[in-house]
């Protein structure tokens, strides 16, 4: 049994901590939060993501998961101590590493015996040196230890199943000893045939970033598309499909929509110009796909305001908020900024989302929150559906226009047909579908 301390119970930390436990290793997770620690040792879990309770409460059960707030106790015996806190973006766009090198301070204080520290965080290449280095200056004696970077490639929202079933593990090291560790970490994984990737350290921070960024480059790729879709009447749906079927390109992350939020992609691809601009060059494409992603609130708001025919002092609905379903999390979220620009126009701005609401309000609270997306249009000039959760996917239409003050719709996730739409006598706009647009009212 290998014995884990993981810092920090972010997403990152608690999902890694709760799933290694249940791999059958000892699992300690530490935060300095004392509120976070006394919840989940009862079971509670301090943002929205399926099947983490139950995970969390049988590991705990099962005493392989422990919680505490106190480092010097969750390193007590660890052979690996994973760093697992938040990397947040900076003003200037770049990676804030104030959290990670202040755990490091401390894991080098109060290391006794051999272990391998691990960054789970995304952390810019150079930082696990730079971790190295401050472990170094903090050792109370001549403890030998590794460095080592694993970075995560979990998704809010499934979160669990992408730890347990990932299509890679990477693992940057410079030593048999910190490898043979962590390979026999993710052993249960072998049973999958996941591929183990090892790698150099810079190498292992430099895929997590590239992947990100990839991925947001795909999705406002598709969003370009889709607005030249719109432009010469084609089917962005549809060319996606068609893209995605060439294995060469795949079909995941080509839905076009409302684009990229949360607390990943939009930090990754900041912090990858500045890691670039840094290393004295430049990644012109993130540059564009950055641009991209922050024009889709607008392209929203026009949509609405076209079909609406103005929107000055009108009463709006918003069904949804997370940046995507099954999360809380509203980091970056494309309804933040959708609200601002209805705010500055006057408008009256009424909103639902099964999850997100309570985080929301720190930043708009001067809005309506209703307990549903059927109160949400009640007397609402137009209505935007702005995340896909499941229980917007088959909205009673006849029951919404029946309290509209005007029937306008615009579907920002592509989840309805206008000719459904129009069958309750709406007027229709989605993202990059030429034929699905209708005339305004
Ligand atoms: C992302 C990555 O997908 C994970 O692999 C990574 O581990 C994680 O960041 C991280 O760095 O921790 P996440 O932020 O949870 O995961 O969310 P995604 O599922 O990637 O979605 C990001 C955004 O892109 C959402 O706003 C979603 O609505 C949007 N999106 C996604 C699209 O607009 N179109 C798509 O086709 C796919």
């Amino acid at each position: 049994m290998i014995r884990i301390c993981m810092v920090g119970t972010g997403y990152v930390g608690l999902v890694s901590g709760a799933c290694m436990a249940d791999f059958g290793h000892a699992v300690t997770c530490v935060d300095i939060n004392k509120e976070r620690i006394e919840g989940l040792r009862r079971g509670v879990i301090p943002f929205y993501e399926p099947g983490l309770d139950r995970l969390v409460l049988k590991n705990v059960d099962e005493e392989r998961l422990q919680f505490t707030t106190s480092l010097a106790e969750g390193m007590q015996g660890a052979d690996v101590v994973f760093i697992a806190v938040q990397t947040p973006m900076s003003e200037s766009g770049e990676a804030d590493l104030q959290y990670v090198m202040k755990v490091g301070e401390e894991i080098g204080g109060l290391l006794e015996d051999y272990a391998v520290v691990v960054t789970k965080s995304t952390v810019p290449v150079g930082t696990n040196r730079a971790v190295a280095e401050v472990i170094r200056k903090n050792l109370k004696s001549d403890v030998e230890f590794d460095m080592a970077s694993n970075p995560e490639f979990l998704r809010e929202g499934s979160s669990i199943e992408d730890f347990m079933r990932p299509d890679r593990v990477v693992i940057g090291t410079d030593t048999e000893r910190s490898e043979e560790l962590l390979r026999a970490i993710y052993r249960p994984l072998y049973l999958l045939d996941t591929p183990l990737v090892k790698t150099s350290i810079e190498t292992a921070e430099l895929i997590k970033y590239a992947s990100n960024s990839f991925l947001a480059v795909k999705i406002s790729f598709i969003n370009e598309i889709a607005r030249l879709a719109e432009a010469v009447g084609a089917d962005v749906r549809d060319v996606a499909k068609s893209m995605g079927l060439d294995k060469r390109i795949g079909s995941k992350f080509l839905h076009a929509g409302l684009g990229f939020g949360g607390s990943c992609l939009p930090k990754d691809t900041n912090a990858i110009v500045h890691i670039a601009s840094e290393a004295g060059t430049d990644m012109s494409i993130v540059r564009a796909a950055i641009d991209v992603n922050a024009n889709l609130p607008g392209r929203a708001f026009a949509k609405a305001e076209r079909l609406a025919g103005g929107l000055a002092g009108k009463t709006v609905g918003l069904i949804g908020l997370a940046f995507k379903p099954n999360t809380d999390d509203i980091r970056s979220a494309a309804s933040l900024d959708l609200v601002t620009l209805l705010k500055k126009a006057g408008c009256t701005v009424r909103v639902h989302d099964p999850a997100a609401v309570e985080n929301f309000k720190l930043f708009h609270d001067d809005i309506t929150y209703c307990d549903s997306p059927y109160e949400v249009c009640e007397g609402a000039d137009a209505a935007l559906l702005v995340t896909e959760w499941n229980q917007y996917r088959q909205l009673d239409f006849e029951r919404i226009g029946a309290t509209m003050k005007a029937k306008v719709f615009v579907d920002c996730r592509n989840v309805y047909d206008r000719a459904h739409l129009e069958q309750f006598g709406f007027v229709y706009d989605c993202f990059g579908r030429a034929d699905q647009m209708s005339e305004p009212a």
